[in-house]
This record gives C-alpha cells, structure tokens and sequence, in this order.
C-alpha cells in the first residue's frame, strides 16, 4: 500500500522522549489545525480516570516501559474514529513500534487515509535529562513550559488559559528517563527506516530553539500538504 495516497492531512512526529514532540504538535494543532493525538497522554488520561487500560498501564509507564502494542493501538484506534480527527491528526508519540506502524497501515487503509509525512525530531541523548526534568505542564488546558527553555509570561500563570495550577510528570525522574531512551532506541528509532522506506520521512534539527524548530517543521508540513 502507497501510505502518502489519500487525504486528510495525517502526520507523524517521532523522537525520543523530551525531543519537543507536545511542544511542536500544539504548535502545528494552532497553525495547521488539526488534531494532536498523543498516546502519552491518552493513557495518562485512562490511568487518572482507573480504567482498566490504565491500571494495566500504570506500572509500566512508571517503569519507563513502553505499554503494551494491544493496548495503545485500541486507544488509539478510539481516538482516531472520533469525529474532529476527520480533518487530519498530528500523531504525538505513536507508532512506537513496528507492530504499531503496521496496526496504523492498516487502520488507515480501512478509513481510505494514509500518512503524509513521518518527521523525525534529532536531538541528542544527553539534552534528553535536562529538558524533562525542568518540563512542567498546566493543568487547565495542557500547555507545556520549561524552567529555562520555555517559561510562562508571568511566573506561575499560564500564557494559554491564565490557569495557575501546574503539574510536573510522575515519570519525568532522571532513572525512568533512562529506561524511556533505552525503550526509544530499541523499539522505536527502526520506525525512521520503516516511513524512509515508503517515502514520507522528513529531519527535522530538534537542538534548536523552540522558534527555529517550528519554523523549520512548519516548512516541511507545508511542503508536505502543498
Ligand atoms: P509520552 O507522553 O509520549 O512521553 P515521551 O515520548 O517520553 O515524550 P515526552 O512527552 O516526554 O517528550 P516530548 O517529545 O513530547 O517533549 P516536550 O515537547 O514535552 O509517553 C509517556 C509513556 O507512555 C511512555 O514512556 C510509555 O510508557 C507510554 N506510551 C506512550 N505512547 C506509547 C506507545 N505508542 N506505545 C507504548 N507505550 C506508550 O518537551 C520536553 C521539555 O523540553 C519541555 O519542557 C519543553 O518546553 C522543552 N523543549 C521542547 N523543545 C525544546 C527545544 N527545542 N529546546 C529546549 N527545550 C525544549
């Protein structure tokens, strides 16, 4: 199957965790309008919400583990089938395995979609520790800061919604960061040969600053969609 074929626009962020993959979706979801798609959080929602998806999931995400292919792809096939994905996703953290690309392939297929472009964000391990562990989120609309990198406006307020409260992850400790690359390299990276192979794979430099890295993936989503 040809996976760049059809219409709506869907697209693909992979990288490592702390490669600004949320960061960039929720800046293309503005610019572009589509819909971010991220199984992190996903799961993170049926871990608070107990159910049994997300008991199943809990140890494992606290373990830095990746959970397990039958369970992110039935989320993902739920979220997928909701109507304001129709107009096209940015996929936030899936696939993350092989079985996960061809479970997609496949989904995809059925709803006469495909994948318009795959892009890899490259950052190096070592930036990997520092960003995670400084990233903190508000906790009314889901927008990410930075301790240095990316900080609200006004200390403790969010720029977004104007929320004060703000979260920092559970798994966001130097000792699962490592078990996350770990997982990354093993299970994930072969993914940037599998999408170079159909022809939709873009780098995209992610050691960049936020704005140098949005300008320059907002010009390959351009080039994607044109
Ligand atoms: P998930 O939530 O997907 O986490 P992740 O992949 O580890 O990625 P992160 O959210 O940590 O990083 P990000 O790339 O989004 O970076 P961000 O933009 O926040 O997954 C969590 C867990 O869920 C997994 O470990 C696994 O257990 C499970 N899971 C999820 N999906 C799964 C799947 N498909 N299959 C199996 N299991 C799954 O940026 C990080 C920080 O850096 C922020 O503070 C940001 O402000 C800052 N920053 C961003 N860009 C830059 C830049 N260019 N320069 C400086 N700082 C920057």
């Amino acid at each position: 199957m040809d996976a760049s074929r059809v219409s709506p626009v869907n697209l693909i962020l992979l990288g490592p965790p702390g490669a600004g993959k949320g960061t960039q979706a929720r800046m293309l979801e503005d610019r572009f309008g589509l819909v971010q798609l991220s199984t992190g959080d996903l799961l993170r929602a049926a871990v608070a919400a107990g159910t049994e998806a997300g008991q199943r999931a809990k140890a494992v995400m606290e373990a830095g583990d990746l959970v397990s292919d039958e369970i992110v792809i039935a989320i993902l096939r739920d979220r997928l089938s909701q109507a304001d994905c129709a107009g096209g996703v940015i996929l936030d953290g899936f696939p993350r395995t092989t079985v996960q690309a061809e479970a997609l392939d496949a989904l995809l297929f059925d709803m006469d979609q495909g994948i318009r472009a795959a892009i890899s964000l490259e950052v190096e391990d070592q930036a990997m520790v520092e960003r995670i562990s400084g990233r903190f989120t508000c906790a009314g609309c889901g927008e990410g800061y930075h301790d240095i990198h990316k900080t609200p406006a006004v200390a403790g307020v969010c720029d977004k919604c104007g929320g004060t409260e703000m979260t920092r992850r559970a798994d966001d400790n130097a000792e699962t960061v490592a078990s996350r690359l770990s997982a990354y390299h093993a299970q994930t990276a072969p993914l940037i040969d599998y999408y170079d192979g159909r022809g939709v794979l873009a780098r995209v430099d992610a050691m960049a600053e936020i704005d140098v890295v949005a300008q320059e993936l907002s010009a390959v989503v351009r080039q994607a969609t044109a």
